[in-house]
């Protein structure tokens, strides 16, 4: 039997007499303008600040789950094979959640594929665990609310509960020691900037993740000096970038992407010890970007990266080619893919593979 490990999220979630026997969902990542980093509470994933992302269009993680009484044991198979030690721990500790909340206690098999590579800081993370908690609690006979699925896929990881919603989207932390109101909202519709473009810049160099971003955001807030600074200054940008996204001023928008970015690195850095998630190509594409905006005497683009070696760059749809060029040059590139705002996670075929 399973070991329920997760507080209930509240009396809000409604049941469902008869639920499908298979349920899939999709979810796209996000990447985030201003990050989280850091937990008040690690078990229920309450975050220190609030944080605002960008679900993206194109990436995406689809995920089938059935729950079958024949079952000895989770099954997890991850893009086509069996899930790995890690990712089967966390899955298996998401459903145990699941069944908590829904009072099913047989066992289930996930299938799951991301369109975009896992664990190398393109947040499958956030898409896995939205799509996972979209599909496990339907598959469970669970009708939640977006609000209700928020709050479920954040105990999966973090991130994930701002993939719940498309286009611009704040995670509020919330101040209940139960997490009931630390949940995502979506701040703008996907079409809200139709002319912002994410080219994700896609580096040569890049180690696959050693930990998971979870593990090591409590590593910085133990030992980063610079911690306590950051968190003074996040919700002054994070009010800063929310304006600037509502009345689409690229320029400033472009700024304060590149501080908050430049922020979270100046605490990862000093993270004892030191959280480097960059390779020289990624500082190569950095220095490019604001080699770029310097030449011009305004910013053009702005860059921004999560736990990991490849970059995001942000810029306006005119600006694409040149940017793109650009990067392309640099030695170590393999790849660039323009992205923009994305949808929100949503059902997919309940009945068939
Ligand atoms: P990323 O930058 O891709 O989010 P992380 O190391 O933070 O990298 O998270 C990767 C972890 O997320 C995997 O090890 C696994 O536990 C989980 N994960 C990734 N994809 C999925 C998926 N499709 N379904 C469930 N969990 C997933
Ligand atoms: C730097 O919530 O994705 O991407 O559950 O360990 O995968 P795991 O952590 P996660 O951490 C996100 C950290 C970040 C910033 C952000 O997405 O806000």
């Amino acid at each position: 039997m399973y070991a329920g490990r997760y507080a209930r999220t509240g009396p809000e979630v409604s049941r469902r007499p008869s639920s499908p026997k298979l349920a899939g969902y999709e979810a796209a990542p996000n990447i985030a303008l201003v990050k989280y980093w850091g937990m008040r509470d690690d078990r229920l994933v309450l975050p220190n600040n609030s944080s605002l992302s960008m679900t993206v269009s194109q990436l995406r993680t689809r995920t089938w789950v059935r729950f079958d009484p024949s079952l000895p044991r989770d099954r997890f198979w991850l893009n086509g094979r069996p899930a790995a030690a890690g990712p089967l721990r966390g899955a298996v500790e998401f459903l145990d959640r699941v069944r908590e909340e829904a009072d099913v206690s047989s066992y289930a098999e996930v299938r799951s594929r991301n369109n975009f590579p896992t664990a190398s800081g393109l947040a499958s993370s956030a898409s896995g665990f939205a799509a996972l908690a979209g599909a496990a609690s339907r598959a469970a006979g669970l009708q939640l609310t977006p609000r209700e699925l928020s709050r479920l896929a954040r105990q999966g990881s973090g991130s994930a509960s701002r993939s719940v919603f498309g286009g611009f989207v704040e995670w509020q932390m919330g101040q209940r020691s139960d997490g009931r109101d630390s949940y995502a909202r979506p701040l703008f519709l996907p079409d809200h900037w139709p002319e912002l473009r994410d080219v994700v810049v896609i580096v040569s160099d890049a180690p696959e993740k050693a930990i998971r971003s979870a593990n090591a955001m409590q590593e910085t807030v133990r030992t980063s000096p610079a911690y306590a600074e950051r968190l003074r200054t996040v919700p002054r940008r994070l009010a800063a970038i929310r304006n600037a996204l509502r009345t689409r001023a690229s320029d400033r928008f472009l700024e304060l992407v590149i501080e908050e970015c430049d922020d979270f690195r100046r605490v990862c850095e000093t993270t004892v010890p030191s959280l480097d998630h960059l390779t020289p190509v990624s500082r190569a594409v950095l220095g490019a970007v604001l080699d770029l905006n310097r030449a011009a005497g305004h910013a053009i683009a702005g860059y921004t990266h999560d736990a990991g070696a490849h970059v995001h760059v942000f810029t306006l749809r005119p600006m694409v080619p040149q940017v793109r060029a650009l990067l392309r040059r640099i030695p170590g590139v393999a790849d660039t893919r323009v992205l923009g705002p994305g949808p929100a996670a949503r059902e997919i075929r309940s009945t068939g593979r």
